[in-house]
């Protein structure tokens, strides 16, 4: 039975795969996953629109295990039989095998529901990809009933056999931020008659690399980094431009860390701008929380790891990862933990997420 349960699973992935749909546009995955739960008779309910809730098993407290929905906004060039049938629109983080495995896991379950000794919720959430799917979610309900929560990234940068579930942070919290440097333009001959935005937007990138080495301690993860600085106009090689725009994110293992460093980042802002004679504006704007595994929850899940995959299995080395989760909202209001499931293939080049 599990063998057909796995093949059917993966038609079901290539299928999603051949259609992604975007962030809070999943209505075709939707109807797909709601006529499989019709299919295995598993009673369902919309929830937030593109989401869907399940549940199986006998009444009473229940665990709950969530999947994502949606695809990147990206061509895909695999050459594939199954490739994305939609210009713009792909499944590179592999949330079409999220959804097909848990689709699988009804499928199991409810052959086994009389043996269930507790609940079972199936959450299959839209808009992982920053569009705050698990909070509409947990708005319209999802986690009524639900006493813990699991969730699972395959993660390409772990070997296919390991799993990493630590205790504590899984995946970090991350914002964006926009910073606008004001300088006055001039001629490039005659500095002294301007301000220049570049070489105070330069002082300041090279400044905020010493927040993670001078204001976060060796032990913490975090991350500042600068991805787009832009002044000028090319080929102009005589002005000096009135203005510089600088983007970024920063990353941490704790919510609370990762303002913090973004409030260090203004500090030195305005510091360097005091400096230069500069005035500026900035815009933060934070995404995901950091995604930390409640003890217990971490435990019971690397046991179930351990069981099913090998003794072995388990590799909680560079976690945190830097990358961000909407699993960790569910976190914040419901004890549970995040897998990272090993999908590398031995030999091979590591393929990231997107
Ligand atoms: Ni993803």
């Amino acid at each position: 039975m599990l063998d057909e349960i796995v093949a059917h699973a993966t038609r079901l992935r290539r299928d999603l795969h051949r259609r992604p749909e975007l962030t809070w546009d999943e209505h075709a995955t939707a109807a797909r996953v709601r006529s499989e739960l019709d299919a295995l008779g598993i009673p369902w309910r919309a929830c937030a629109g593109t989401g869907t809730v399940a549940r199986l098993g006998p009444p009473g407290p229940a665990i709950a295990f969530r999947c994502d929905l949606d695809a990147l906004p990206l061509d895909e060039r695999t050459g594939l039989p199954w490739a994305s049938e939609h210009q713009g629109c792909m499944h590179a983080c592999g949330h079409d095998g999220h959804t097909a495995s848990l689709i699988a896991a009804a499928a199991w379950l409810k052959h086994h529901e009389a043996a269930l000794p507790q609940g079972v919720v199936l959450i299959f959430q839209p808009a992982e990809e920053g569009g705050h799917g698990a909070a509409k979610m947990m708005d319209d309900g999802a986690l009524e009933g639900v006493r813990a929560i699991y969730g699972y990234h395959n993660w390409p940068a772990l070997p296919f056999g390991v799993a990493a579930c630590p205790v504590g942070p899984v995946m970090s919290a991350n914002a964006e931020w926009t910073i606008t440097i004001q300088g006055r333009g001039g001629h490039a001959s005659a500095p002294h008659d301007g301000i220049d935005p570049i070489v105070c937007g330069a002082a300041f990138v090279g400044a905020i690399q010493q927040v993670v080495s001078r204001n976060t301690a060796p032990q913490e993860a975090a991350v500042v980094t600068v991805t787009c600085f832009q002044a000028g106009t090319p080929p102009a090689d005589n002005i000096i431009p009135d203005s510089a725009l600088l983007v970024g994110t920063v990353r941490a293992g704790t919510t609370e860390r990762r303002d913090a460093l973004f409030a260090r980042v203004r500090e030195i802002l305005a510091g360097i701008c005091a400096a230069h004679g500069t005035t500026a504006t900035s815009d933060y704007r934070p995404c995901y929380g950091a995604t930390v595994n409640h003890p217990a929850e971490a435990e019971a899940a690397r046991a179930a790891l351990r069981a099913v995959i090998g003794p072995d299995c388990i590799r909680d080395a560079g976690m945190p990862l830097m990358a961000a989760e909407d699993f960790g909202a569910f976190l914040t209001r419901c004890p549970g933990a995040f897998v990272l499931l090993g999908a590398g293939r031995p030999g091979q080049p590591i393929e990231g997420c997107h």
